[in-house]
Parts: C-alpha cells; structure tokens; sequence
C-alpha cells in the first residue's frame, strides 16, 4: 500500500480535501470528506472480493480515494466532478508512482462513477458507483426526505456493507 500512503501525503490531494471541506462545512446533506472516500474504498474491495474481481488494494484505493476529489471545482464553477476529479487524479496518481495503463483504468473508473449515461461501464467504475451509493447510511439521516438522491439509495431500507 506504498502508492496509497503517497497518495494520502499528496499536498494536492491534502489540499483539494480542504477546499470541499471549505465548502460544506454548513452542508446538511451527505459531505464528501476522506471519511467518505474511504468507506467507498473498503466496500468497493468488499464487492470486488465478491464478485471475483480481484482488483489490486492499490488499483481499488486509487480510485475509491480520488473519485470525488474534484467535487469543489463543481461548488465553484458547476463543472461534472466526476470529470475533474479524473482529471485532477491524474496528476496525483502519477506522483504516486502508477503507470500510464493503471491511470487510465483508475481516472476511466472516476469518471463512471455517477453512473448517468455511462455504457459498458468497467468493472472498476461499477464497484465504485455501486459502494458510493451503499455508503450513505439513508436509513438513519435526518434529511433524506429533502435528498433527491434518496430514491436511488440501497441504503436507504437499510441494506449496507
Ligand atoms: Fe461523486
Ligand atoms: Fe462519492
């Protein structure tokens, strides 16, 4: 997990961390803090344990602690984070150590990771998609029935990993 440590200590990732921090501080919704990223990371290698899929720690993490890194630059300027986020990845990832094939796998993952109007979705973006959804714990917040993600949620009957 030499890749992953690098990845925490990164200052830009350290950095953009504190600018979502800065902007949701008053959020009442679910935050996209480190806490978040890493719960998405431990159930995406548990549904990719699963599943058979076997990807390595580090490939799972990359992904897992990076997806929504860019979620301020949407506070800022309305722009997709799934996109930026994959775009700022990049930069990180490649400090940390990853080749060129493993970022393409890790940034495309980014990018699929809201799911909407993605075909033949990779197998690394779904586990993704699919652990940010199941680590919102609907059942128990206060203010699910003002969350226009609620629905979606498998979460919300109280399903979790
Ligand atoms: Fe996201
Ligand atoms: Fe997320």
């Amino acid at each position: 997990m030499e890749r992953i440590n690098r990845i925490l200590q990164n200052k830009y990732f350290q950095e953009y961390l504190q600018n979502i921090y800065k902007w949701e501080i008053n959020r009442k919704f679910c935050r996209h803090d480190f806490e978040h990223s890493l719960a998405v990371a431990r159930i995406a290698y548990l549904i990719s344990l699963e599943r058979g899929n076997n990807f390595p720690r580090d490939i799972l993490y990359g992904a897992a602690l990076l997806h929504d890194i860019g979620r301020w630059q949407e506070y800022e300027g309305g722009i997709d984070h799934a996109q930026v986020s994959a775009e700022l990845a990049e930069g990180i990832l490649e400090e940390a150590g990853y080749g060129e094939k493993e970022k393409k796998v890790i940034t495309r993952a980014i990018r699929e990771h809201r799911g909407k109007g993605i075909n033949n979705m990779s197998l690394l973006g779904e586990a993704i998609f699919e652990a940010d959804k199941f680590s919102r714990l609907c059942w128990q917040c206060q203010v699910r029935d003002e969350c226009y993600k609620y629905k979606e949620m498998p979460a919300r009957g109280g399903l979790c990993y």
